[in-house]
C-alpha cells in the first residue's frame, strides 16, 4: 500500500503514540484487504463505548490513548451502557456508572463528540452522497451506504477510532464501486406498513440471500400510500439486514440514491406475505412481555411523536422504554413529547441501547418493533422476544394482551 509523507510521519510517531498505533492498524487492514492507498474520511462513528463490553481492560486502553490521541475528523460515538444523565432511573449500579463515565470522558479528551447514538445522522453527523466515512455500528453503516449514498466499510471499534485519529481509511470494499453493485433482484410483493415489517423483510432477506447485495423492487402495496417508505422504515431494514444477512448495503429502486446506477441483476427472487409472516413468527417466543422497548435504532423525532400520540395520556402498566439520541431527546423535550410519554409512566432514555446496557436478569420477555432488537435481546440479555408494530408495542405497554 502506498503511503504519503503525512502517513509515514504518523507511522514514525511524529503525531504521538495513539496516532502511531492507529496508523499501524490502518496499514495492517489495508495490507490484508489489498488496498492501494489510504483515502481521507469526512467523519468517523466509533463503537466500543459500553463498559459492559469494554471492561476494565478497554477503559485503561482508551485512557492511555487519550493522553496524546486527538481526532483528525469530526467523530461521534455509538451508544453507551447507560443514559449518561438518568442512569439511576435505569437502575444502573454506581460502580458501572463511574467506569462508563470515565470511558466517555476519555473519548471526549480525544475530541470525539459524546453523541452516544447509533443514529448519528440525526445528531449532526449526516454524510452526503459520495462522501467517504469510517463508521462502525452495522445499522448506521448500512443506512449511510444505502439511504445516504455515503461510502463506508463496516468498521470495528478500533479501526473506526484509528480512522478518526488519522483522518483516513484504507481504500477497499464499499469505498469502491464494484462491491456496491446489486447482486440479486428482490421483488417485494408483501405489504410493509410498519418498521417492524421492514425489519422482518431484512430477516427474510438474510435467510434467502445471505451476504448478497439486494436490489429491491417494491410492488405498489409494498411501497405504501406515499409511494416510498419513510426514513424510519429504511432504518429498520438497515438494522435487520446486517444482523440477519451480513450485508452492509442495499438498494431500493426509485428510492435510494444508487439504485439506478448499476446494471439490474439477472437473478432474482420474490418475497411475499408468507415470507414476511414467517420472519415475524420466527421472532415470536409466545411469551407475555414485561418490557416494551422502542428505539432500535435510536428513535427519530417522528417516532417519538407517534409514541406520544399512540399513548394519548393513558398510563402504562408494563415497563416502557424508548431509546433515542440526546440530540433528538432535547428536541422532543421542547415539543412536550418526553413530558407526555413520561407522564404516562414511560421512560425516554438517551445515550444507550438495551443491548449494551447491563439488563441481564432484569426482564424476562420484551416486545419491540425492532427485528435487530429481538435478535440481540435473545443473546446477551437472554430474553424471550416478540416483534410487533409500534401500535402493538404501545398497546402492550398500556396493558393489552397479545389477543387484544
Ligand atoms: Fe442501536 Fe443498540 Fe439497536 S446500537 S441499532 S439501539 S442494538
Amino acid at each position: 500500500m502506498q503511503l504519503d509523507d503525512d502517513a509515514r510521519r504518523l507511522l514514525d510517531g511524529a503525531g504521538g503514540e495513539a496516532a502511531r498505533k492507529s496508523m499501524e492498524i490502518l496499514v495492517a487492514l489495508g495490507t490484508i484487504y489489498e488496498a492501494e492507498r489510504l483515502i481521507p474520511v469526512r467523519s468517523a462513528q466509533i463503537s466500543g463505548v459500553s463498559y459492559a463490553n469494554l471492561g476494565d481492560a478497554g477503559l485503561e486502553l482508551l485512557e492511555a490513548w487519550a493522553r496524546d490521541g486527538r481526532v483528525a475528523c469530526p467523530s461521534t460515538l455509538n451508544p453507551a451502557g447507560m443514559d449518561l444523565v438518568a442512569w439511576r432511573a435505569m437502575g444502573i449500579p454506581e460502580e458501572f456508572a463511574e467506569r462508563q463515565l470515565r470511558i466517555v470522558r476519555a473519548y471526549e479528551r480525544m475530541g470525539v463528540v459524546p453523541s452516544c447514538t447509533c443514529t448519528p445522522y440525526f445528531a449532526g453527523n449526516r454524510p452526503a452522497a459520495g462522501e467517504h466515512v469510517a463508521w462502525s455500528e452495522s445499522s448506521a453503516v448500512t443506512f449511510a451506504n444505502s439511504v445516504l449514498g455515503a461510502r463506508t466499510n463496516r468498521e470495528g471499534g478500533p479501526s473506526a477510532l484509528a480512522a478518526a485519529l488519522c483522518g483516513r481509511t484504507p481504500d477497499y470494499g464499499l469505498h469502491r464501486d464494484g462491491p456496491r453493485a446489486p447482486q440479486f433482484l428482490v421483488r417485494v410483493e408483501a405489504p410493509l406498513p410498519s418498521a417492524a415489517h421492514w425489519g422482518a423483510l431484512g430477516a427474510a432477506l438474510g435467510r434467502l440471500v445471505p451476504g448478497r447485495v439486494p436490489l429491491l423492487e417494491l410492488s405498489a402495496g409494498a411501497a405504501g400510500d406515499a409511494g416510498a417508505p419513510p426514513e424510519e422504515h429504511l432504518m429498520a431494514l438497515s438494522a435487520a439486514l446486517p444482523t440477519f444477512g451480513g450485508t452492509s448495503i442495499f438498494h431500493v429502486a426509485g428510492v435510494t440514491p444508487e439504485a439506478g446506477r448499476h446494471p439490474r441483476p439477472a437473478d432474482g427472487v420474490a418475497i411475499g406475505r408468507r415470507d414476511v409472516a414467517e420472519a415475524f413468527a420466527a421472532l415470536d417466543d409466545g411469551v407475555e412481555p414485561d418490557l416494551v422497548f422502542v428505539g432500535c435504532p435510536h428513535a427519530s423525532l417522528a417516532t417519538l411523536r407517534r409514541v406520544a400520540g399512540l399513548l394519548g395520556g393513558r398510563p402504562v402498566r408494563r415497563t416502557l422504554w424508548v431509546a433515542t439520541s440526546r440530540a433528538v431527546r432535547e428536541r422532543a423535550v421542547g415539543e412536550g413529547l418526553v413530558g407526555a410519554i413520561e407522564a404516562s409512566g414511560g421512560l425516554v432514555v438517551a445515550d444507550t441501547c438495551f443491548v449494551v446496557a447491563p439488563l441481564a436478569g432484569r426482564f424476562r420477555a420484551a416486545v419491540t418493533d425492532s427485528a435487530k432488537g429481538c435478535f440481540y435481546a435473545r443473546g446477551p440479555n437472554a430474553m424471550k422476544v416478540r416483534l410487533a408494530s409500534l401500535e402493538e408495542c404501545v398497546e402492550a405497554a398500556v396493558g393489552g394482551s397479545r389477543e387484544s
